[in-house]
């Protein structure tokens, strides 16, 4: 994947809201738009819960008081209290986000909502994993921005603990209402094939969302 696919405007929003799909045609080379206060509206807009359903992805992780969890691309933190929440105090969340005018949003929203269990790491890729090992990596909407997904995806592998998982979930092909343009999308089929890459197979799916896939892997054979 080349880092010119990744350039494309914010998620979350519907079709046709001046350009199609919401595309942007400037912004950085994660793929945020250069308007980064409308895009942090639409990822945290009240609408979005609707086909999100951020409670109900959060019950099927199954996480439990004290578990240890690394997200990737937390943006502003949607997921990251809600994660926060589950691993209670005991537990903790590392949330790795490589754009620093988002890490910094994400810094400041944590202390305003006195979570004390979450970090943020400004990384991107494999450049600095998660200092411990974890029982869940977390990615939402994020995996179609990675440069070289299948690669990230084993360097993520080796931080696992034992019967750790890592879960994916990203839009599907096609056209939909919402998400980013389907050329930057990469399909279930294409994810599954670099997870099979990394030397990860999938070991559980659900199906409830209405426009994305959600995949859990499991480590095979990944050297830890
Ligand atoms: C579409 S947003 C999704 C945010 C959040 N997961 C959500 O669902 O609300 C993608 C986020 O991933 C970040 N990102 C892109 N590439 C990344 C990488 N290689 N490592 C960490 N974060 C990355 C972007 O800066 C952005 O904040």
């Amino acid at each position: 994947m080349s880092h010119e696919r990744h350039r494309h405007g914010g998620h979350g929003q519907p079709h046709g809201h001046g350009q199609p799909h919401g595309h942007q045609t400037h912004g950085d080379p994660l793929g945020n738009p250069d308007d980064l206060a409308a895009y942090l509206e639409r990822l945290e807009g009240s609408t979005r819960a609707e086909w999100q359903q951020p409670d109900a992805i959060v019950a099927a992780l199954g996480l439990r008081n004290g578990d240890r969890v690394c997200e990737i691309g937390p943006g502003p933190g949607y997921f990251t209290l809600r994660l926060a929440r589950a691993v209670g105090p005991q537990g903790r969340v590392f949330a790795v986000e490589a754009e620093p005018r988002i890490a910094d949003v994400l810094r400041t929203r944590l202390v305003e909502a006195q979570v004390a269990n979450a970090d943020v790491i400004l990384a991107a890729d494999d450049e600095t994993l998660p200092p411990e090992s974890v029982n869940l990596v977390l990615i939402v909407n994020t995996f179609h921005h990675f440069a070289r997904g299948a690669a990230y995806l084993r360097a993520l592998a080796t931080r696992l603990a034992p019967n750790g998982a890592i879960v994916n979930i990203d839009f599907h092909a096609g056209d939909l209402p919402f998400g980013p343009p389907p050329e930057h999308r990469v399909s279930r089929e294409e994810f599954i094939a670099a997870a099979r890459t990394a030397g990860l197979a999938v070991v559980r799916e659900e199906v409830f969302l209405p426009y994305q896939y959600y995949l859990v892997l499991a480590a095979r054979n990944v050297a830890r």
